[in-house]
């Protein structure tokens, strides 16, 4: 993987960070290997030096250096993106964003909150307990608010109230010179112009270094309720959550797990689910509401083969649950000790998912590669987490044929190789198949734009031709 050209960094530069970052600037080993690395099954690859930003001004002052040595400089949240995006694959400074971690504003009667980027999803949400407000984005990982914004995260509760795209309101965001802009204000919405908002959020730190993000609040629901249901095939839970999607019923959450998951799941957070497919669903609304969507999902199930509906009414029951599933991916590493996970994440229209989810198990049939399946399955997202020994080439290249087959077949049905992970650089070749050359050199026209040195996480997205 690592075939990018790696300069040390010259001395006059880190002369000038020391001199104007002291203590906050590391190049000792294990703080560098630290940020050369996040839960995709690659090798360590550190930086030449972190960071440890305080403010949107030290931000400034790294960017400007690097601008001015041509070294590339890589945004940190907490290292939990899984397709290689913080990887340095071709050296420099990597800014650490675990200090900027302070909420900056909490608008209650807007809905609004700015965080610094370094917030986690979980922190925040602790600090806006109070307001009766919450932030719904919910990636497995404890994941950072900027790093969220950089790859367009989402994660169980998508299905109801969308992903970062639609959760950010506005950002703080460095350029590759060292200028700080903000991309919106706070209104609801705008038609001012392009819309830069969008294209910093899920760009992977490509075109601009965010600082501070400014997220929508969403109201606690009055009632939530969560169940569990069994069923006998995967396909028969997809077809369940298809009626449930197309009847338009406004359901918070449907995740599946394949019977392998539920395994994995039991044995890491000590439940006792029933080993088959299951759907787990969350309901929000008035009392009345929520009884009102279950029972129609409760009768869905059934048409669908479902086998019995648990409820988990109190908060504890309903909290260990969405855990254990939050933490899905680590669980299914557990079959095979020593493994890495790679996770497939295509997500297609709702009416191709079940053939899309069936195609799949009739592929990995055929392999021996152990998996388990995961989903966002009311979006038409889900994941393959395939266990592979990564020292392994059969295994890899396996692995590799797979997901690939399960990207063209996503693809063909008009869906996506990433509904949520991003694209780092394992998914750098689908971009091709999937937008085709001409919007990819739009891609890259914009990268050459917001960054015609290409200091800014180099390496990552698209494939510049000519350099
Ligand atoms: C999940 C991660 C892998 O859904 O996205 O568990
Ligand atoms: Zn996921």
């Amino acid at each position: 993987m690592n075939t990018h050209t790696r300069k040390p960094l010259p001395d006059l530069f880190l002369n000038a960070l020391k001199l104007s970052l002291g203590d906050q600037v590391s190049t000792a080993l294990a703080v560098r290997e630290h940020h050369g690395r996040d839960e995709s099954m690659y090798d360590i690859c550190p930086p030449d030096a972190v960071v440890f930003a305080r403010s949107t001004e030290d931000v400034v002052t790294v960017v400007k250096l690097c601008n001015e040595y041509e070294v590339p400089v890589i945004p940190f949240g907490v290292g939990s993106s899984i397709e290689g995006h913080v990887l340095p694959f071709s050296g420099g400074v990597t800014i650490d964003f675990s200090e900027m971690n302070q909420v900056v504003a909490i608008n209650p009667e807007d809905l609004t909150a700015t965080v610094q980027a370094g917030v986690t999803r979980k922190q925040l949400n602790q600090e806006i307990r109070h307001t009766g407000l919450f932030f719904p984005i919910d990636p497995g990982a404890d994941a950072s608010i900027g790093g969220m914004a950089a790859t367009r995260a989402s994660g169980t509760n998508a299905v109801r109230y969308g992903t970062m795209r639609d959760n950010v309101l506005s950002l703080t965001v460095v350029t590759a010179e060292g200028k700080v802009i903000r991309t919106a204000s706070r209104a609801k919405k705008s038609a001012a112009g392009y819309d830069l908002t969008a294209i910093f959020v899920g760009s992977e730190g490509t075109l601009g270094i965010i600082t501070e993000v400014t997220v929508k609040l969403h109201v606690q629901p009055e009632g939530i309720s969560a169940a569990i249901c069994s069923f006998p095939t995967v396909q028969d839970a997809v077809q369940c959550v298809i009626s449930t999607i197309q009847m338009g019923i406004p359901i918070a959450r449907v995740e599946i797990m394949d019977t392998a998951a539920v395994n994995a799941v039991n044995q890491y957070s000590q439940l006792s689910l029933k080993e088959s497919p299951v759907l787990l669903f969350e309901f929000h609304g008035t009392p009345a509401s929520v009884e009102e969507q279950a029972t129609m999902v409760q009768e869905i199930a059934k048409e669908s083969g479902g086998l019995d509906f648990s409820w988990a009414t109190q908060t504890e029951d309903r909290s260990k649950l969405w855990t254990a599933r939050h933490n899905a991916f680590f669980a299914s590493m557990q079959l095979k000790p020593g493994c890495r996970g790679v996770s497939t994440d295509v997500c297609v229209p709702i009416s191709r998912l079940a053939e899309s989810i069936d195609i799949t198990i009739q592929e990995l049939a055929k392999s021996t590669i152990p998996y388990t399946i995961v989903g966002h399955v009311g979006d038409g997202n889900y994941h393959v987490i395939l266990l592979i020994d990564r020292h392994n080439s059969e295994e890899v290249a396996e692995m590799e044929r797979i997901n690939h087959g399960i990207v063209q077949r996503a693809i063909e049905m008009d869906g996506t190789c990433t509904g949520e992970h991003g694209v780092g650089v394992h998914k750098m070749s689908f971009l091709v198949e999937e937008h085709g050359e001409d919007a990819l050199d739009m891609m890259r026209a914009l990268k050459r734009a917001f960054d015609p040195k290409n200091i800014l996480n180099p390496g990552k997205i698209v494939h510049l031709k000519n350099t």
